[in-house]
């Protein structure tokens, strides 16, 4: 069955753009995952539409309030038996990474709370027990970004989503390491060299090069998964 996506938020147009496009789109078309979306802003009650208000104690910007949320995640659940893993995208979530996009392709059904405005009233996190996923440590002008990130991220690796050679790469990423660096026509440009290993035509002798370029790359660039790959090993 389809993975199903609820997508609540006050911006639902925001994902037309990624969602209706390449590798989203091709998943929909071929019935491998479905995306509803929710308006927050519909289960408001006040005659202003409000969805968020001042924060009790004082301080800076505006807090979302717990009835309009919690409104629209019951109406988003009840449109379908099955449950929803429940993930709120905030900057104090876990942060995502390929092993958590794994663990969420293997669900039937997401669903995606987006909030804007400066936060969420704590009991949100408190009444619905969401997953909190952070997209990085900076701040987005709200959660809809970090949810269509996450989207993207998942979609792919929907069984029968990307053919097998593309998906391969997300496979070898999931390792910990990055990629071997990749080169393709022409052989020579402006003074730069194609390594001569590649047209030694030895599979073996190619693969073990690539195996040691994906170690050194990641020890250059990113020594924080470098570390973490030596503790797993
Ligand atoms: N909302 C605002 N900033 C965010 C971030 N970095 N990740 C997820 N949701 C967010």
């Amino acid at each position: 069955m389809a993975l199903r996506i609820d997508i609540l938020s006050l911006f639902p147009e925001m994902f037309d753009a990624v969602l209706g496009v390449s590798i989203p789109k091709r998943a929909v078309a071929k019935g491998l995952v479905s995306f509803h979306h929710t308006n927050i802003r519909d289960f408001a009650v006040d005659k202003h539409r409000s969805v968020d208000d001042r924060p009790f104690g004082g301080g800076p910007g505006m807090v979302m309030m717990c009835p309009t949320v919690f409104d629209a995640v019951e109406h988003a659940e009840a449109q379908d038996p099955r449950p929803a893993t429940r993930v709120l995208l905030t900057p104090q979530g876990r942060v995502l990474d390929q092993s958590l996009c794994q663990s969420l392709a293997r669900e039937d059904r997401l669903l995606l709370i987006a909030g804007h405005y400066e936060g969420f009233d704590e009991r949100i996190v408190e009444g619905l027990q969401p997953l909190e996923v952070s997209i990085g440590d900076y701040i987005l002008s709200g959660g809809e970004l970090a949810a269509m990130v996450l989207i993207d991220a998942v979609v792919r690796l929907l069984p029968g989503v990307l053919g097998a050679e593309s998906g391969a790469w997300d496979e070898s990423f999931a390792d910990g390491l990055l990629e071997y660096p990749q080169y393709t026509r022409p052989r020579e440009f402006r003074g730069m060299k194609v390594p001569e290993v590649l047209f030694c035509g030895d599979h073996a002798r190619i693969a073990r090069w690539r195996s040691e370029q994906r170690k050194y790359q990641t020890q250059k660039k990113r020594p924080d998964l470098w570390e973490k790959y030596l503790k797993k090993s």
